[in-house]
């Protein structure tokens, strides 16, 4: 009993240490002295969303001073990540780079280790938990809006091993849970992620 008020206090401190982006109206970026507009987000955790024309509001989860970035997607970077089919792992032949995967994976791990796991609540659109790392990113996902979503280490590691075992290993691809919107993915750190 007493632990798992503990983890709701815990929770409830997480979620006002995070300046709540997810909670913007769809088509309003945070106001412009919040955030810095980058082309490449610095490696590191973040937790954001994709407007639909793929720009990405990402605020950093693990830096003292949370920073907000925004990045406008190329117009064919866009359009190649438009509509990803909905299959329960779909992988996009797009291989990455080792150390890369294997960093952001153990970074996206380390966030679900923490006492209530990776938790998000999604505002008015998805909403993502992402680590980046030498260009590739990994990331859960809840794929929708006015959802909620939680992922301890078990469901980061089953969704990572379910990606690994129907695509090439180190290719870019996502696992759905079966009849939820968690998505757990790993693909280009330029490629807009969770689309809804
Ligand atoms: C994408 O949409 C958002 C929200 O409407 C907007 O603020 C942003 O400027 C758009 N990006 C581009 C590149 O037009």
């Amino acid at each position: 009993m007493h632990s798992s008020s503990f983890v709701l206090v815990l929770a409830a401190a997480f979620f006002t240490a995070i300046p709540s982006v997810h909670a913007l109206p769809s088509g309003n970026l945070p106001s412009p002295s919040n955030f810095e507009t980058v082309t490449v987000l610095p490696d590191g955790a973040y937790e954001g969303f994709t407007y639909p024309n793929g720009t990405v509001v990402a605020t950093s989860v693990d830096t003292i001073e949370k920073r907000t970035y925004v990045r406008h997607a190329t117009p064919q970077i866009a359009e190649r990540s438009a509509g990803p089919d909905k299959r329960f792992v779909s992988c996009w032949n797009q291989p990455f780079d080792h150390s890369g995967v294997d960093r952001t994976a153990n970074c996206l791990r380390d966030r679900a280790k923490k006492a209530g796991g990776i938790d998000l609540r999604s505002g008015a659109g998805p909403y993502f938990s992402s680590c980046i790392s030498e260009a590739v990113q990994v990331y859960y996902c809840v794929n929708a809006g006015n959802s909620w979503g939680n992922a301890d280490l078990v469901d980061i590691n089953y969704g990572l091993q379910q990606m690994d075992s129907r695509c090439a290993a180190y290719d870019a691809s996502y696992f759905q849970w079966d009849g939820t919107v968690g998505i757990v993915g790993k693909a280009r750190a330029d490629t807009p992620i969770c689309l809804g």
